[in-house]
This record gives C-alpha cells, structure tokens and sequence, in this order.
C-alpha cells in the first residue's frame, strides 16, 4: 500500500496530539498537500498553538476551520470546500477525570461525533454507481484504555478483547467499533490506531506530566492518586505521529495497529523521575520538592495498569519510536520552561480572548 493524500482534514487539530501531528506533517515529512484542521475549540483546543504554521504556509497549505464534529451540515461543508481525500480523526473529549464528572459531552462527541463524521465521509466518497472511492483514507486515533485495565503481567494486542472501564473508554470503544463497522458493512476505506499514554509539547496543563511540571516550578503540592502504583506505558508524541503516518501511508485497509513506548511507569516512580530533572533545570533541592508530593484519594475505577505490545507494527510497517524516554522527559520539561507564557496566556484567558476576538465565543 502506498497511498497519495492532497488535502487531509485534522479533526481535533487544535488539541495536543492533533497539534504536534500537524506540526509533524508540515516539519519532518515531504507531505506537500494541504492541512485543513476542523476543530471546536473546546476548553482543551487552542488554534494559537499553531499560528506560526498558519503564517509560514498561509491557507494553500493549512487552513483552520472552526467547527463542530456533531454538525453534519459544518462537516459536509469543508468535505466540499476543499475535496478531502483523507480524514485523521483526533477529536474527542479526552480528559478521563472530566469523563466521570460529566460523561455525557464524551458520548456525544466520542459517539454521535465519530458517527456524524463517517456519514459525512460515506457520503463525500460515494461513486455515481454507488460504490466508495478506494483512493482515500478515514483514519481513526484511539486509546489503549479501550482495552480495560491489566494484572501485573500480560500485554494488549491487537487482538485484545475490549472491556473499557470509564465513560471515556467506553465512547472511545464504541466510535472504534463504529469505524471498524463502516469499513465492513459499506467498504470505506479505514485504518485505527490505539496508543498508550502521550507526552510532550503542547499538552493542557491538567494533564498528569504537565501538571506535575508546573505545579513543581509553583512550589504547589504534587497530587498522586491512591498508592501512586497504577502503571502506564509512555510514547513522546512526535513518536505517535509517525506511527499515525505511517500507517496511513502503508496500512491495508481495515487494519488496526497498537502503538506504545515500550516504556511502562509507575506513576510515583515516574514523578520521581520527573522531580530529578525539573529539580535540577530550576535550581531547586531535590528533597523539597519530594516533600511535596500528597496522596489523594484514588479515582473511581482507577485502571491499574496499562502495557501495549507494539509488534505489530513494528514488524509489518517498519515503525519504531525514535525518542527515549529520558531525552523525551528532558525535551518535554525544556519546552514548558521555555513556553511559561503560553501556560499563562491559557490560564490567564489571554487566549480565550484571542478565540473569541479571532473565531467567536466557545459553546
Ligand atoms: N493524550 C493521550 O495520551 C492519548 C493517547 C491515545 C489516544 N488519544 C486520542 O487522541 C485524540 C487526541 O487526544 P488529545 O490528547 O490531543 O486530546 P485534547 O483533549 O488535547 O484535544 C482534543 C481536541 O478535540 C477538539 N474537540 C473536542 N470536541 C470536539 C467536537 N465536538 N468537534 C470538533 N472538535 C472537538 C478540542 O477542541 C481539542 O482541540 C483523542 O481522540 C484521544 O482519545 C490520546
């Protein structure tokens, strides 16, 4: 398989993942087609991120349209205004604490979302004898979370029966099996990738790594849920883009890869790794910032452990990751200490007056 893609719609680009893979795109592949990121703006997208790819490409190569994944009229629009041949399916709600709060903007987005952009691509793709096109591609990014929680032994595969545990997992779960759906009952041409833990660049600051970081640099406490034991494996996000690329380019249709860092953490020895390089980058004693670590009460459902076993596509597709976990940690913590005012400028509402001024007020 060695697909051609002109014009890729991002969905979710102005989130965390979606931002890094555009900024992969654009810097570290020979992709000379156009990027037209769709994205709601949500409390957890920020087009700001990405202003200067918009001023380095201007809209022949990249285009920000705000819109809404459940609005099959906005999703039909950009489908015709700029002859889409690829879909990357980013957006999502994607906070698992904010899903046990309030599960149901996760089912409608997750769900109805996925739902109402793969009609749309049915739609878009469709022949005048019926049939879908073959030259395109709708690719769908999930979590490993889909596949419940492990022992302390064993690995997910991509043969892992599903068993999602939070209302995250479970709308995450239930638009994978939508996809995988459209692909068998009508033929569209789809592959999916399910991925471990993200870190890196860019990430909402009330993710665990950037949080940790910033609290740390604030002297604030550091908040670790139960006994700090529950295990997940770590992929720097650069590394997830080009496994989403690769298996755009080389996937057959139909397929699903497992993608991961082969880098399992407990969290409380991930922290403490954390405090060693932020401890030292800030000038701080190493102790006092340990002293500042708090056990909180454990999340509902907490899953305890999460392993991906990436062979698959290692073996098949030839994708391995590039960054260690070491030089990512360091890159990661160099990026929020050089980005401080693009932390504030969301904290602070600078940037939610730059989207209400540039794009309108956030529904
Ligand atoms: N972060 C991880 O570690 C991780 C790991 C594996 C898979 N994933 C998956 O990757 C995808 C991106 O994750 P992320 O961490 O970048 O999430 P994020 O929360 O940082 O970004 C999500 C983006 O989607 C947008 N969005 C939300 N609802 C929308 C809607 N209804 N219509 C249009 N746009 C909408 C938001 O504005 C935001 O820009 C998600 O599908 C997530 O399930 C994430």
């Amino acid at each position: 398989m060695n697909r051609k893609f002109s014009n890729i719609l991002v969905t979710g680009g102005a989130g965390f993942i979606g931002v890094n893979f555009i900024r992969y795109l654009f810097e570290k592949t020979g992709f000379s087609g156009r990027i037209v990121n769709f994205d709601a703006l949500t409390y957890a997208g920020n087009p700001a991120s990405l202003r200067d790819i918009a001023e380095r490409y201007g809209s022949g190569r990249y285009v920000f349209v705000r819109g809404d994944i459940r609005d099959r009229a906005a999703v039909d629009q950009v489908f015709a205004d700029y002859g889409i041949d690829a879909v990357v399916h980013f957006a999502a709600e994607s906070h698992v604490d904010r899903s046990i709060l309030g599960p149901k903007a996760f089912i409608t987005t997750n769900v109805m979302g996925s739902f109402t952009l793969l009609e749309a691509a049915r739609s878009a793709w469709k022949l005048s004898d019926g049939r879908l096109r073959d030259d395109v591609l709708f690719h769908h990014v999930s979590t490993d979370e889909v596949f419940g929680s492990l022992g302390e032994t064993g690995y997910f595969t991509e043969t892992t029966a599903y068993d999602p545990r939070s209302p995250y997992s479970a709308s995450k779960a239930g638009s994978d099996h939508l996809v995988r759906s459209y692909h068998h009952t009508y033929g569209l041409p789809v592959t999916i990738s399910n991925c471990s833990n993200n870190y890196g660049p860019y990430q909402f600051p009330e993710k665990l790594i950037p949080l940790m970081i910033l609290n740390m640099l604030e002297g604030k406490s550091l908040p670790v849920y139960g006994d700090g034991k529950n295990v997940r494996d770590w992929l720097y996000v650069e590394d997830h883009a080009s496994a989403i690329w690769t298996i755009m380019n080389k996937a057959a249709d139909g397929e699903s890869y497992n993608v991961g860092g082969e880098n399992e953490w407990e969290n409380i020895r991930l922290l403490e790794r954390l405090i060693e390089i932020v401890a030292k980058k800030a000038g701080k004693p190493v102790r006092a910032v340990r002293d500042t670590i708090t056990y909180v009460r454990d999340r509902p459902g907490h899953d305890r452990r999460y392993a991906i076993d990436c062979s698959l596509i290692k073996r098949e597709l030839g994708w391995k990751q590039s960054v260690d976990f070491e030089g990512g940690l360091e890159r990661t913590v160099d990026w929020y200490l050089a980005n401080l005012a693009w932390v504030d400028a969301i904290r602070s509402g600078e940037y939610q007056k730059w989207i209400e001024a540039n794009y309108g007020r956030r529904g």
